[in-house]
């Protein structure tokens, strides 16, 4: 019986859908606990190519019962589309449940997300599927949640209860004609006839599993440092990726999680805005966008790309508690020289060991590098960790010293094979 729970540790994109699925293999159940469709994880499956955004990267192994969390924001529309992609592909849902708890993204969340985006002086550059408004709803006590769907009667008495506030604002603040009880009913009543056969208490599912001494990994989207809390803020997305959002999300105890593994890639990336002290703006970052191909999975946005933080990792290993990483795309660094590695930042004069809270400090941080050598050579058909470069064996110790943390997995590409697990996760 093991619960582990995988998060991000950069700004998101860190192979969480690779590593998901390669540990799926042995976990029986697999499930999503925050974040919504703003996700998008990869999993490469001998010549195919998969993109989710919803459903846990579990679902391409037949036997995985898949989770999706109390704490996720639903878009219905893209459930359904989802549920349909898979079936295209010859991939069953029959192992698919969502939480009866969770929050449903309408329409309205959507078009005030972009409005909202549109307005601000500051942007945050957020994927404009309406998760921040869908989240504010939930908080706010006045969201719909799955639940709603069960009949036409508790769908309309929730829309109800929420549509004229948001009419006011959309036709108010920002002239937009708003929406219709009735034609919001009338779309959310067809994805109903699909999603209501899905819904269960999935708590239950995850205590009876534990139960049952069944492995259970609990799979993060986003990343620590787009943690509302801990993350880059106001440049952040609205929920808890971190580790401490998996327990609500999806109704365990905090004590039932056992392993905390970080993703995290051998260098860094980011989408959207915010600072970012070690990035690259030259042909190296280029090199690295273009080996890595460093384009969003969700939005097609090009990624900026950076070297190694090991301060905003070190931060991660604490606030997530993390008892081990599986470091990706360290194959993305097959033809450098030389790899520089963030060792700390400099502020005004001062060295920072850690992670600055303060944003006007942070953007004013300089990098302070330290520079390895390259192995310059293909890593990509490595199948042992000894058999790696030196230099590469190098690489990766210097990192597990700098951030405190032990790595337990190393992928050097996108496909299961690419894998080397250096310890049993479960
Ligand atoms: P996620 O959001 O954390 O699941 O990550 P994404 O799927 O958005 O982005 C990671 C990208 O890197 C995907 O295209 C993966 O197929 C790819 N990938 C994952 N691990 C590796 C690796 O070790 N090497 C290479 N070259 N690509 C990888
Ligand atoms: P995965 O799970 C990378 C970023 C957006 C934006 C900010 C807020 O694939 O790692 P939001 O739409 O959430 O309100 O946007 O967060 N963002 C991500 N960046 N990977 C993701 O997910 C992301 N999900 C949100 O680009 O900067
Ligand atoms: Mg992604």
């Amino acid at each position: 019986m093991t619960v582990v729970a995988l998060v991000g540790t950069q700004w998101g994109d860190e192979g969480k859908g690779k590593i998901t699925d390669v540990l799926a293999s042995k976990a029986d159940v697999v499930a999503r606990y925050q974040g919504g469709n703003n996700a998008g994880h990869t999993v490469v499956v001998g010549d195919d190519t998969y993109k989710l955004h919803l459903i846990p990267s579990g679902i391409l192994y037949g036997g995985t019962t898949c989770l999706i969390g109390n704490g996720v924001v639903v878009d219905p529309k893209v459930l359904c589309e989802e549920i349909e992609y898979l079936h295209r592909a010859g991939i069953s849902t029959a192992n698919l449940f969502v939480s009866e708890r969770a929050h449903v993204i309408m329409p309205y969340h959507r078009v005030l997300d972009q409005l909202e985006e549109a307005q601000r002086t500051l942007k945050i550059g957020t994927t404009g599927r309406g998760i921040g408004p869908a989240y504010v709803d939930k908080f706010m006590r006045m969201g719909v949640r799955m639940l709603d769907l069960k009949s036409q009667e508790s769908l309309e008495k929730a829309i109800d209860q929420v549509l004229p506030m948001k009419n006011q604002v959309l036709q108010k603040v920002y002239d937009h004609p708003g929406f219709t009880r009735d034609e919001l009913v009338k779309e959310y009543l067809v994805y109903a006839e699909t999603i209501r056969p899905l819904l269960a208490d999935t708590s239950l599912v995850i205590h009876q599993a534990r139960q049952e001494g069944k492995g259970v990994l609990l799979e993060g989207a986003q990343g620590t440092l787009l943690d509302v809390d801990h993350g880059t803020y106001p440049f952040v997305t609205s929920s808890n990726p971190t580790a401490g959002g998996a327990a609500p999300g999806v109704g365990l105890g905090p004590n039932h999680i056992d392993q905390v593994i970080g993703v995290v890639k051998a260098y860094t990336t980011r989408v959207g805005e915010g600072p970012f002290v070690s990035e690259l703006k030259d042909a190296t970052g280029d090199l690295i966008r273009q080996r890595g191909r460093e384009y969003g999975t969700t939005t097609g946005r090009p990624r900026r790309c950076g070297w190694f933080d090991a301060v905003m990792v070190r931060y991660s290993v604490r606030v997530n508690g993390l008892t081990g990483l599986a470091l990706t795309l360290l194959d993305v660094l097959d033809a450098l020289e030389d790899i520089q590695v963030c060792v700390a930042y400099e502020y005004r004069g001062e060295r920072l060991e850690h992670f600055p809270s303060d944003l006007d400090v942070l953007k004013e941080c300089k990098p302070i590098y330290e520079t390895l050598p390259g192995w310059q050579g293909d890593t990509t058909e490595v199948k042992g960790f000894e058999d790696l470069p030196a230099q590469a064996k190098a690489y990766l110790a210097f990192l597990e010293e700098q951030v405190g943390c032990p790595i337990q997995i190393v992928s050097v590409g996108p496909r299961r094979d690419q894998t080397m697990l250096l310890n049993p996760i479960f």
